[in-house]
């Protein structure tokens, strides 16, 4: 069982008026890493997308301060953010597919499960929306990334290059 503390934080859609926030809780994350290379910055085209529909940034609040937030990311089949494609233990072209793109928490919120409590919340959206594999990716040298998608229920599928850097691909049967 996941232990959490789901009492302290407030889950909430956030949208395009939150860019804002978005992009300094990056800021700060990235400023914070051990390793440049754990982390993408994403471009402002990217971060629009990911704040709008068919997308879902989930935001997780401390009364006014944002802790952290994840994206369900919903990729055009078979387009270059369809990672459901490179898999190689399961065959990602039978069913719907999501990415769990990017999940974000406020240095001094880590080790709360955040990442895990955001990850739950946006698979049972996922499900919801009828989306039966969900994908990420994440840095081998990221343990802390790592070990939430393995407490989430990710498998490890193979090592893929993304973003300039070797990615472990992960896979999660939603
Ligand atoms: C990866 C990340 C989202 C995990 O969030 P989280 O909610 O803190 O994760 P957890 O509380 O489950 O902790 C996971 C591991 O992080 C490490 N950790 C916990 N608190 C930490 C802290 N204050 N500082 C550094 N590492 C910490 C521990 O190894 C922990 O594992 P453990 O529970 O077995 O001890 C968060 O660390 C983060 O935002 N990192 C920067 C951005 C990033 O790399 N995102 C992932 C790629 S999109």
């Amino acid at each position: 069982m996941i232990e959490t503390e789901a009492y302290r934080f407030v889950f909430k859609p956030m949208g395009m008026a939150q860019m804002g926030q978005v992009r300094a809780l990056e800021r700060e994350a990235l400023a914070h890493l051990e390793r440049p290379d754990l982390l993408r910055r994403n471009t402002e085209q990217m971060w629009r997308e990911c704040l709008q529909p068919p997308h879902l940034c989930l935001g997780a609040w401390v009364g006014e301060e944002l802790a952290g937030f994840g994206v369900l990311y919903v990729p055009e089949r078979g387009g270059v953010e369809d990672l459901s494609h490179s898999l190689t233990r399961v065959d990602g072209r039978q069913c719907a597919s999501a990415n769990f793109k990017i999940c974000i928490v406020r240095p001094c919120w880590r080790g709360h499960h955040l990442q895990v409590q955001l990850g739950q919340r946006l698979a049972a959206e996922a499900k919801a929306r009828g989306i039966g594999l969900l994908c990420a990716t994440a840095s081998p040298h990221n343990s802390a990334s790592v070990k939430g998608l393995l407490r989430l229920g990710y498998c490890e599928d193979s090592q893929v290059e993304k973003y300039g850097f070797e990615r472990t691909l992960f896979y999660r049967i939603n």
